[in-house]
């Protein structure tokens, strides 16, 4: 009976510690989110700032943005939208302000549009916002979300003590114990209701999350980084790092939860948000858009509504990708789907970019001649004989789906890189960029062109053919161009090229991009210009031109140190960690660095350089008393250029180290070779010269073949001369439309030439629509006086075809200009005061000027139209319209003049009334005499 009694007992021990825990006896699927859940949620991006308003908004824009029809359907209340609760029944009260027409009618307003509505609570006694908590009225709480209509629920872990008085710390209670009970809740409430457990990762949700709730969050809260530095929060990648674990808690009706997108947010690079979309997909996790779904931009919607990567979460498999391969820099993760294809993601967390790739095999697909490679960034599919392999940036998710097929049915696989040839390129310079596209697949492919894509206000010549009939398997083709950049292009550009060609299937098109770092002529360029690759800060993002202001981007103040302002330069909260790639393009890094003013004198902090993983310089501790330091760091060769502050050792607050004026120069190279001179621009129908010369020369130069293509619609080449006395100059009479090829001979001691060689007359065509164009320097070969040839870079110059209409300004010139050569001076009627033609020639003078000048802007145009304008009228106001002395205008002198004379004698032109006097002074000089009497008498007496 005794050992009876003990078996039974343990038997019911084992039971309750393996077979039927209290929350799984509780636990049922209730059959909702069978794909991980897609929608909306207030917290990343307004916190507390909620209001009945703003998710109305939210919901029209889930809807008008097409999010809606991307799939996306709950809009989710977070925290701080209850108050109390009514104290007899105990019901929960949504804020009464911020929410005036509650929660039910706003429920059916989100459902009229087709979408769900979410709220928040908390398992404990209060939410971490400090709201009434759950904790004694789950059953409650859960009847009122049926009766209002509500969706989903978010369920907090703060407050979960046993007094209810601690945020988060002391002892807590079994978690999945609260949960179960509130999942029950749920289940007895009457409506279907997503459950989202929250509680941070702790205690093992991935565990008994599945048997409970539909999503359970598997760690700490996401903040808008891509790394969580010394931050209580964590990154994009550190969420990831987590849920990537616990693949096999995965599947329909339950998902590990990373926490929501950030997507959109600003504190993150596009790249890292494709990374952030890919990675949460590939994870089956929640898609929670946590952004202004208000104001997208067009590079945020395209990561969000992604449809190809969507359909990869939202898979009906409903299977959590693993990782594969784990090499510290290079994951790959692979997630099986349901038609057999198998979704690839090839991440790269390291500061350079990579070329991953992994074979069909190792990502588990079967034995194939061939497979189809979708891309699903670049919506493109190529073919593969067992490879899947990409160009990762840094940070950077690359993400294909992958399935079998045969080799008559692959498509093509070509590879397009853009790169210029310096390296570099210099604001209102020319540099050369070459596109090359790799046939690296099984076929070939015909009909291949290649064109650029250029930020506005840049021009690009070709300087080789860009369209291909053939690129034949494993074949690489390039094309090149002459790219000229204007003269305020500063900083990161980003340069787009496209490859359109037919395959198997018709015409295809496949695009890339490169981003340059654009350097002003004189070689300096401010960091907070260029795109960091990298970077972490102790508080909020790192800000470009301001101070730090600890939480959101671009909320700090003028950068100050010791009273003196900077316009430009980075401002920091220690530990901050900024990488750029500077390529080994620049000579020294220049800035000033300290605490800025408005910590008003605390802080405490050491900058650093760092070159490659080696220390150029620090600055020591820097206090806010001390003096502002000026850093002058030689960087020649670095290629990764990493800006530290540390917090000086007493923990970081306060710690805002500016890096004040950071900014990197690079000594002009000079350019050996062939130099284009010419004006910058020109009018329609004008003619100009252009400059060819030589410079950097260490050899002697006895013969020259240059050709320059241009565009035959805009200018027209008119001739060419040598301006030095011992070169000659031929032109090719048998010159191509839209080239003209010249050889130019040197003879004598003058052979080594630098400085000016031709002048090349042009014209610009006047009816060219054209607001800019190019002359290219093709083909340029130069000899020495052995015959040895060389080859030179090829050279670009663009002139800008001033459109301004000087029609108008024209016509009135010669409309003056014959008023002018028709008057006669003199002081009869009809004739012109002395001076007054003088006057008028200098006005129409000027007025030429306007017109002669190519670079007159419209506004100069339309000033001298109106100074000739009123010139003209000065003019034609003067011509005398009466005799002199027919004071009284009756035709003839008589005694009246002479009366109207001697009434004003004694006047002088000091007089106020001069003007109507002054008709009496027949001699003209400023006062009325007895001369002026004497010839009125003359006149009556003749
Ligand atoms: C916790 C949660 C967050 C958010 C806030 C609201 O930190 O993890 O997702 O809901 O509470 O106070």
């Amino acid at each position: 009976m005794r050992k009876s009694l003990s078996t039974l007992i343990l038997f019911m021990i084992l039971c309750m510690l393996f077979l039927t825990p209290a929350y799984q006896a509780e636990a049922a699927s209730n059959g909702l989110a069978e794909t991980p859940p897609m929608g909306w949620n207030s917290w990343n991006k307004f916190g507390c700032n909620v209001s009945e308003n703003m998710i109305k908004e939210m919901a029209d824009a889930m809807v008008s943005s097409g999010m809606k029809d991307a799939g996306y359907q709950y809009v989710n209340i977070d925290d701080c939208w209850q108050t109390d609760r009514e104290p007899t029944t105990g019901k929960i009260v949504a804020d009464p302000v911020r929410f005036p027409s509650g929660m039910k009618a706003l429920a059916d307003y989100v459902h009229s549009k087709g979408l769900k509505l979410g709220l928040y609570t908390d398992v404990g006694f209060k939410t971490c916002g400090g709201r009434p908590g759950s904790r004694g009225y789950y059953d409650i709480d859960a009847k009122t979300y049926a009766e209002w209509g509500i969706d989903y629920v978010k369920v907090d872990w703060c407050y979960v003590d046993p007094d209810g008085k601690l945020l988060n710390y002391g002892a807590k209670p079994d978690a999945a114990t609260w949960y179960s009970e509130f999942g029950e809740a749920l289940k007895n409430s009457g409506r279907g209701i997503v459950f989202s457990i929250c509680n941070w990762g702790e205690q093992s949700p991935w565990d008994w999350g599945p048997q409970i709730g539909n999503l359970w969050r598997t760690g700490q809260d996401i903040g808008d980084a891509w790394e969580r530095g010394t931050n209580w929060y964590y990154g994009i990648i550190n969420a990831y790092d987590v849920a990537v674990n616990h693949s096999a808690s995965a599947g329909p009706g339950g998902w590990n939860d990373p926490d929501m997108l950030e997507i959109g947010n600003g504190g993150a690079t596009n790249v890292e948000y494709r990374s952030q979309f890919s990675l949460w997909s590939m994870l089956a996790a929640p898609l929670i858009a946590g952004n202004d779904l208000r104001s997208m931009s067009q590079e945020t919607k395209d990561i969000l509504m992604n449809k190809e990567v969507i359909a990869v979460n939202q898979d009906p498999l409903g299977v959590q990708a693993t990782k594969i391969i784990d090499n510290g820099d290079i994951e790959i993760l692979v997630k099986p789907l349901s038609n057999g294809d198998k979704a690839i993601a090839l991440l790269n967390r390291g500061a350079q970019s990579a070329k991953i790739s992994v074979t069909a095999a190792e990502a588990g697909l079967p034995a194939s001649e061939g497979y189809i490679v979708r891309d699903l960034w670049q919506h493109f599919s190529k073919g593969s004989t067992g490879t899947i392999k990409a160009d990762v940036p840094s940070h950077g998710t690359a993400m294909f789906r992958v399935s079998p097929a045969t080799i008559d049915n692959l498509p093509a696989s070509l590879d397009m890189t853009i790169a210029a040839s310096s390296g570099q390129i210099q604001s209102g310079k020319s540099a050369e960029l070459t596109a090359t596209l790799h046939n690296d697949g099984v076929k070939d492919v015909t009909k291949a062109a290649i064109s650029l894509q250029l930020p506005s206000g840049w021009t690009a010549a070709p300087l080789s053919s860009t369209s291909f009939e053939r690129v034949a398997a494993d074949q690489t083709v390039s094309a090149k161009w002459s790219v000229t950049a204007p003269s305020d292009a500063v900083g990161v550009k980003d340069i787009g090229v496209t490859a359109t060609y037919e395959d198997v299937d018709g015409i295809k098109q496949l695009q890339s991009s490169q981003r340059f770092n654009v350097l002003p002529p004189d070689g300096t360029i401010y960091v907070s210009d260029m795109e960091p690759q990298d970077s972490t800060n102790g508080w909020g993002p790192i800000e470009k031109d301001m101070s730090n202001g600890e939480a959101s981007k671009g909320d700090g103040k003028t950068i100050t140190i010791k009273g003196v302002p900077y316009n430009k330069g980075i401002g920091t909260n220690a530990a901050s960690s900024i990488t750029y790639n500077i390529d080994g393009k620049f000579d020294s890094f220049i800035s000033d660095v300290g605490i800025d003013d408005e910590v008003s004198g605390r802080g405490s902090v050491t900058f650093e350089v760092w070159g490659d993983g080696k220390k150029l310089w620090d600055s020591g501790l820097i206090k806010a008393a001390s003096s502002t330091i000026g850093a002058e760091v030689n960087v020649k060769g670095v290629k990764l250029l990493k800006l530290v502050v540390t917090d000086g050792g007493d923990g970081n607050a306060y710690d805002h180290g500016d890096w004040a004026g950071a900014r990197l120069t690079a000594t002009a190279q000079e350019s050996k070779g062939a130099v284009l001179e010419g004006p910058d621009q020109a009018a329609a129908g004008t003619t100009f010269d252009l400059s060819y010369g030589l410079s950097g020369m260490d050899q002697n130069v006895y013969a020259q073949d240059l050709t320059f293509r241009y565009d035959p619609s805009q200018v027209e080449f008119v001739s060419a001369e040598s301006v030095n006395s011992d070169a000659v100059v031929i032109v090719d009479k048998a010159q191509k439309q839209d080239e003209v090829r010249l050889l130019a001979a040197t003879i004598g001691s003058n052979a080594k030439l630098e400085g000016d060689l031709l002048k090349l007359h042009w014209k610009v065509k006047s009816n060219t629509a054209a607001t800019a164009s190019t002359i290219t320097l093709s083909k340029a070969v130069m000899a020495d006086g052995t015959g040895v040839e060389t080859e030179l870079d090829s050279k670009s110059y663009t002139l800008q075809i001033n459109s301004v209409d000087k029609a108008a300004l024209l016509a009135l010139i010669t409309d003056a200009q014959g008023k002018h050569d028709a008057a006669v001076e003199g002081s009869s009627a009809g004739q012109y005061p002395a001076g007054s033609k003088a006057a008028l020639q200098a006005a129409i003078d000027q007025a030429k000027a306007v017109a002669d000048n190519t670079a007159a802007t419209q506004a100069q145009v339309e000033q001298a139209i109106n100074a000739l304008t009123a010139a003209l009228q000065t003019f034609t106001d003067s011509v005398i319209t009466t005799e002199p002395g027919d004071t009284n205008g009756d035709g003839r002198y008589s005694i009246g003049d002479l009366a109207i004379i001697a009434a004003a004698y004694g006047k002088t032109s000091a007089d106020p009334n001069w003007s109507s006097y002054k008709k009496s002074d027949l001699n003209n000089d400023g006062k009325i005499d007895i001369e002026d009497l004497s010839a009125i008498a003359r006149k009556i007496l003749e």
